[in-house]
């Protein structure tokens, strides 16, 4: 099994862990490399219902580390609640299987209010984040002024790195209309926090360079989808992190040479949520029932997704951004039942080679699709599935450029078409 790097190819909620969750049969190690809890997907263990934020999909493979890399913001309090959930349904996870880099930054209390307050005074011209502190905490990062976990395990450097910024954030919360915080009852409050998390931090790196010497393979799972980065996405209305496979090594502590492969999720129709460009969105009655077919609610923040068609200049865009070797599409079943399918194959003015650089005015060219009927879910080999639903698949394939390895047709684990070497091994 080679080093697998996993990203989304849209604007995140592909459906990302079902396919971990297949290919972490075989791993040593999942890996988060670049965002915090504003990711979030469910999974269900022994009955139970459990949503991850940050821990890394591996948690249910008892074999396999769980790796909080560098590159990832980690809100403690966020963390130690889904260790006590996991814990909870019999499935604790020790140290000896959940490494967190020490040089990951640690989520502030005012970087959560920071996030609220710029969010609401931007009124109607809001990014729509989470306003889990994301991005005030990246933003410390990069300006050399943020609190790493290796700070939070320590109390007086905790206290001194705070007091530090402290005055400099309390202004800025002032000046938005919050309520400035205390030094003494944020060290107080996080001190406890990091005393439980001790343990588990340290060279995350080095675990996963010594995994490979020892010849398991490493799994890394992005977070969001390729047009939140950072750089590539639709800026401003971006996450703060590069969610492109090539922040991977950057966020993990590895080299570009031990990528073997990269894997796109893309949903077969696309959703967004929060503010700024869609192309190809649906406003209107059939964006609904994509929404209510394919339940499409936030994991995180339960806010309804905005929905709308497989935009296919956008994926193939994707596919070159991160360098992708396969494709798994996900949630053809929702799509079944349309009498006609549409499918964005170009923007109006550009070829197959050129992207905008914005998306606020292109006009998306579309092909309509001849529709299927009927449950999916049953399909175990694309021969299997209704002829419409098979070409939709193999013009998506034709369109991006990249085999189509996985396909995903309904919502339980085994609702999932394998071929190719990658994911039937
Ligand atoms: P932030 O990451 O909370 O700063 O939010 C920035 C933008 O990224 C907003 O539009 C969010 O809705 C979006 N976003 C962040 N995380 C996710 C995710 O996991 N799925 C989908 N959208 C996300």
């Amino acid at each position: 099994m080679p080093h697998v790097v996993i990203v989304g190819t849209q604007w995140g909620d592909e459906g990302k862990g079902k396919i971990v969750d297949v290919l972490s049969r075989h791993v040593g190690a999942v890996a988060r490399f670049q965002g915090g809890n504003n990711a979030g997907h469910t999974l269900v263990v022994e009955g139970k219902k459990v949503v991850l934020h940050l821990l890394p999909s591996g948690v249910l493979r008892d074999d396999c580390l769980c790796v909080i890399g560098n590159g990832v913001v980690v809100d403690p309090a966020v963390l130690l609640e889904e260790l006590d959930e996991l814990g909870e349904t019999g499935r604790v996870l020790g140290p000896e299987r959940l490494r967190i880099s020490a040089q990951a930054h640690v989520i502030m209390p005012y970087h959560l209010a920071l996030d609220r307050l710029r969010e609401a005074a931007l009124g109607d011209g809001r990014i729509g984040t989470t306003c889990r502190g994301i991005g005030p905490c990246y933003e410390d990062k990069v300006a050399r002024r943020g609190v790493r976990m290796s700070d939070l395990v320590r109390p007086e450097v905790l206290r001194e790195r705070i007091a530090r910024v402290l005055p400099e954030k309390n202004g800025a919360i002032a000046a938005l209309g919050g309520e400035p915080l205390d030094l003494d009852a944020i060290v107080e409050a996080l001190s406890p926090l990091g005393e439980r998390l001790a343990p588990f931090v340290g060279d995350a790196a080095a675990e996963l360079h010594r995994l490979h010497r020892r010849g398991r393979s490493i799994l890394f799972e992005g977070a969001q989808g390729t047009f939140l980065d950072i750089d590539h996405g639709t800026y401003p209305y971006v996450t703060s992190s590069s969610t492109v496979a090539g922040g991977a090594c950057a966020g993990s502590g590895v080299g570009p040479t031990l990528i073997d492969e990269v894997v796109g999720i893309a949903k077969a129709y696309t959703t967004r949520v929060g503010s700024g460009c869609f192309p190809t969105e649906d406003l209107g009655e059939p964006g609904e029932r994509l929404r209510a077919q394919g339940a499409e609610f936030g994991a995180t923040t339960g806010r309804p997704r905005r929905c709308g068609w497989f935009d296919a200049p956008l994926v193939r865009h994707a596919a070159r951004l991160n360098g992708l070797t396969r494709l798994a599409l996900t949630k053809l079943d929702v799509l079944s039942g349309l009498s006609e399918v549409p499918l964005c194959v170009a923007y109006e003015g550009y070829d197959r080679e050129s992207f905008p650089a914005a998306l606020d005015d292109v006009t998306p060219i579309y092909e309509t699709m001849p529709g299927w009927e009927g449950d999916l879910s049953g399909c175990r080999s694309i021969s299997e599935l209704p002829a419409n639903a098979l070409r939709y698949v193999q013009r998506v394939e034709e369109l991006v450029g990249i085999p189509v390895e996985l396909v995903s047709v309904g919502p339980g684990r085994s609702d999932t078409i394998l071929h190719g070497d990658l994911f039937t091994r």
